[in-house]
């Protein structure tokens, strides 16, 4: 990357991915493996979505399924729509999007200033509870029912682990050495599947863990609750979490997500939302068990701007 100014891209779809990656300076204990982040907010969202976003729609028009003059159909708590919004933008789609009141205003707004036409399911007080996802699932079908529609269908959408596979390629090019595990929030399962493959294929001894909310670990304890950590966390097992590509789940506190994403933009200079914040403490988890001399990897996955409306900065 030494003296390498970005080139004139044809567009701003150009421009998703290549993100940088840095090493956390302080919030690692000693006696801890090398914490390196991936800061995925450098993307034109702000948010890793803005890879699978790409990669669903591309893939699609490759197969012939989505065609000039269709509406792409999807539910999301905003950054998938989000990034499907400016993708769909740019190549002329129109973009009919099911969201709710769980999420932030944030995101709700930035899918309709990029076109989007949004439909809102009313959440219970504002929580995610087990049944919003599928209600918004049931909703986006019913729009999907319609002619010359295109359902993107996040959770059950393979093409999605394309794009992320592009993000695991990066990293091994990023990172001088092994990399001993990677780790990362667990929502549709796409980023950890595309990193984890894209890992796994190349035999790097990366340990590849799924990280999920604790009062809502499916994968690790089966039972289902409720939580406030935006695009994790589901409610149950997203199809597309292929054993093959991880090691091991594990549970991260919600509190401590949210102390660790304060942590990270006072004292690293790195602001992002809760995910990340969760992904950092799992990281660290990792970082101590392998000690000095090992080096652990996760991601930044978008950005702190996305959560001001909400109480994560509120201090
Ligand atoms: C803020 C945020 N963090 C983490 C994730 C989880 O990513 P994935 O769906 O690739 O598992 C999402 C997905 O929606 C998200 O929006």
């Amino acid at each position: 990357m030494k003296n390498s100014f970005p080139k004139l891209q044809s567009s701003i779809l150009d421009t998703i991915g290549n993100t940088p990656i840095v090493r956390l300076q302080k919030v690692v204990p000693p006696g801890s493996a090398d914490v390196f982040v991936k800061l995925e907010y450098f993307s034109p969202t702000g948010s890793y979505k803005d890879r699978m976003a790409l990669a669903m729609i591309e893939e699609a028009e490759k197969r012939g399924d989505l065609r000039s003059g269709m509406t792409v159909v999807e539910y999301t708590g905003g950054s998938t729509g989000s990034s499907l919004a400016l993708v769909c933008a740019v190549k002329g789609y129109k973009f009919k999007v099911v969201s709710s009141d769980a999420f932030s205003q944030e995101k709700l707004k930035t899918m309709r200033a990029l076109g989007a036409e949004l439909f809102i399911v009313p959440s219970e007080g504002g929580k995610i509870t087990p049944d919003l996802v599928p209600r918004m699932i049931e909703q986006a079908k019913k729009f999907a029912e319609s002619q010359e529609t295109y359902f993107t269908y996040q959770h059950r959408n393979k093409d999605m682990v394309k794009g992320y596979e592009k993000m695991g390629l990066e990293l091994l090019k990023q990172v001088e050495g092994p990399i001993h595990a990677f780790c990362g929030g667990v929502g549709t399962a796409g980023m950890l599947m595309g990193v984890g493959k894209a890992l796994k294929e190349a035999k790097s001894p990366a340990r590849i863990v799924a990280l999920e909310p604790a009062t809502s670990a499916v994968i690790s304890t089966g039972v289902a609750g409720s939580h406030r950590i935006e695009g994790i966390g589901s409610g149950f097992i997203p199809p597309i979490l292929d054993k093959n590509y991880y090691d091991e789940a594990r549970a991260i506190d919600e509190t401590e997500a949210r102390q660790m994403a304060r942590r990270l933009a006072k004292e690293e200079g790195i602001f992002v939302g809760t995910s990340s914040g969760l992904n950092v403490v799992g990281a660290l988890q990792l970082a101590r068990e392998f000690g000095p001399g090992h080096t652990v990897v996760t991601v930044a996955v978008d950005t702190g701007l996305k959560y001001l409306a909400s109480d994560l900065y509120e201090l």
